[in-house]
């Protein structure tokens, strides 16, 4: 049985917490799965009591709990309820909520959840240093980060050391969502559960990988956040290189999570580094002009609110990357995300090379198109297999089939990432975290490129909102015949 646990939400009325957090722990709630005993402690500016918190969070998760809110379970979720209300950068504060701990003989064994401004995460981890409630003289205590991890390579080494001052590596949770997916997990279940892959899983085979994650929405008025981070620094530098690690490494000795780490790192080292000259045939970002998204007509990045007038920072970015090992020398991976694209999707493409001898080239067929393995991530979890078969009648034709690995549909039952997340640090399983290292050698890969992107800022090319991006992203393919999957459907070529 788990020990009980004291959850502390910086940040509980914040975007993250109303969106994800406090659903998920309602979720948990609902499966039987928070320890007996243990409290969820919010913390933020705004002051609430008690009972006026709990109500808050009802009408919270109102629209949020999966089949809508069901009364026994808040029940149950209500009496683990409390809120402290302070300056969380402020030791009396700090000291109000070790006080109330005490006094509520809540459980001793504490996690501090940072769903708040990256900015304030080292002045919020010294403010608990400095009331003593990181030491652990009578129970556990993890720290948790949220995304972003720095914003280049030095601060983010900067930002490390700086926790490192009051907790251990071990004590810290560094979360990229993505990885709690579960179609991100299948990832690894499908290339080392199934031995037919393996010999495939290689430069003789596989032609180029394509990891292409596309959002409808804009920047859905975070302007002050998004403006100057930037698609590379929002979406490559975290999930893209993550899922890229996962369908590239090499199968680890086990599944424990150093030895996880250590192969997802294997491959963040192996990446060729993009030199400075070579920044524009491995890199392409773009902004989205006004255009049309679901039958809307939407304004351009620039005409958002908070947007200053000339700002370059990118809404679309593109990469392109050699893994320099055995494995995968010379075969192209690109990655792409944008927003305000046609679709919203996340989906892994992997091309196969064409059959060596071009054995139909007299017939009809004339040209075969390759196989792919398609991994749709969301919001289809999918498994896809694209073969060539003869079509029925008398011609030799050939079309395209699927073998479907999986169900490549929408399921009732959507389980969040943050779900899983939540319990992994409960149950103190850091898998599905990222190591520091992972972090560092993922801004070493990106470094080069933001860097001279800070320099260029007199252009940026655009793409109408609701497009999968701009045309002149395609300088970026190795060969003529590349050209992006976009989302799950085939091109016909
Ligand atoms: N939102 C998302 O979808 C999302 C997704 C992935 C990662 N993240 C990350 O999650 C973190 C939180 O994001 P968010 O979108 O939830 O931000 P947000 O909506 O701006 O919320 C920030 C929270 O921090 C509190 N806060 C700020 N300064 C404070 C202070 N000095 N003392 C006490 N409380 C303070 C605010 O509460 P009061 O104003 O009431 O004090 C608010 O609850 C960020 O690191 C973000 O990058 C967010």
């Amino acid at each position: 049985m788990l020990a009980p646990c004291t959850f502390i939400v910086f940040g509980a009325t914040g975007n993250l917490a109303r969106i994800k957090l406090l659903p998920a722990i309602y979720h948990l709630e609902e499966v039987g799965r928070i320890p007996d005993g243990s409290a969820i402690v919010g913390f933020s500016r705004r002051k609430f009591s008690n009972d006026e918190w709990r109500e808050h969070v009802a009408s919270t998760l109102k629209d949020k709990a999966r089949g809508g809110l069901k009364n026994e379970v808040f029940e149950r979720l209500s009496k683990r309820l409390h809120m402290v209300s302070g300056e969380m950068t402020d030791a009396d504060s700090l000291q109000n909520l070790k006080t109330y701990i005490d006094a509520n003989n809540l459980p001793k064994n504490l996690i501090f959840y940072m769903a708040i401004p990256p900015t304030q995460y080292t002045k919020v981890s010294q403010a608990i240093a400095d009331t003593g409630l990181h030491q652990e003289e009578q129970g556990w205590r993890r720290l948790v980060i949220e995304k972003p991890f720095g914003y280049d390579s030095e601060s983010a080494q900067v930002l490390n050391a700086k926790l490192h001052e009051h907790f251990t590596e071990k004590q810290i949770f560094r979360i990229d969502h993505y990885l709690g997916k579960a179609m991100v997990q299948n990832v690894l279940i499908f290339r080392f559960a199934n031995l037919m892959l393996e010999p495939l899983w290689n430069r003789n085979y596989i032609d180029h990988v394509q990891i292409t994650h596309s959002e409808s929405l804009g920047i859905s008025g975070r302007a002050a956040f998004y403006d100057g981070v930037g698609a590379m620094r929002d979406m490559i530098q975290s999930h893209l290189l993550q899922m890229l690690t996962l369908v590239a490494m090499e199968p680890p000795p086990n599944l424990d999570a150093e030895s996880l780490r250590d192969e997802k790192v294997k491959v963040l080292k192996s990446i060729r580094p993009i030199a400075k000259r070579a920044v524009n045939a491995h890199a392409f970002r773009a902004q989205y002009g006004a255009g049309e998204v679901n039958g809307e007509h939407v304004q351009a990045y620039l005409q958002e609110e908070g947007v200053p007038a000339h700002s370059t920072t990118e809404t679309y970015a593109a990469l392109k990357l050699y893994i320099d090992n055995w494995r995968w020398r010379n075969v192209p991976f690109y990655l792409r995300t944008g927003k305000r694209m046609a679709q919203n999707s996340s989906v892994i493409s992997i091309r196969f090379k064409h059959p060596p001898q071009q054995l139909f080239r007299q017939t009809q067929i004339e040209k075969i198109k390759p196989n792919w393995i398609i991994l749709g991530i969301q919001p289809h979890e999918c498994m896809r297999i694209e073969m060539q078969v003869k079509q029925p009648g008398l011609e030799l034709n050939t079309h395209t089939t699927s073998l479907d690995a999986s169900y490549c549909t929408h399921t009732d039952y959507q389980l969040d990432a943050y779900e899983a997340l939540l319990l992994d640090i409960i149950e103190n399983d850091r898998s599905l975290f990222l190591r520091y290292d992972e972090i560092a050698w993922a801004w070493g890969v990106v470094d080069p490129v933001i860097k001279q992107w800070d320099i260029e800022r007199d252009y940026i090319h655009t793409y109408p909102a609701g497009s999968w991006g701009p045309p002149e992203v395609n300088k970026l393919f190795d060969r003529d015949d590349h050209y992006w999957r976009d989302a799950l459907d085939q091109k016909e070529d």
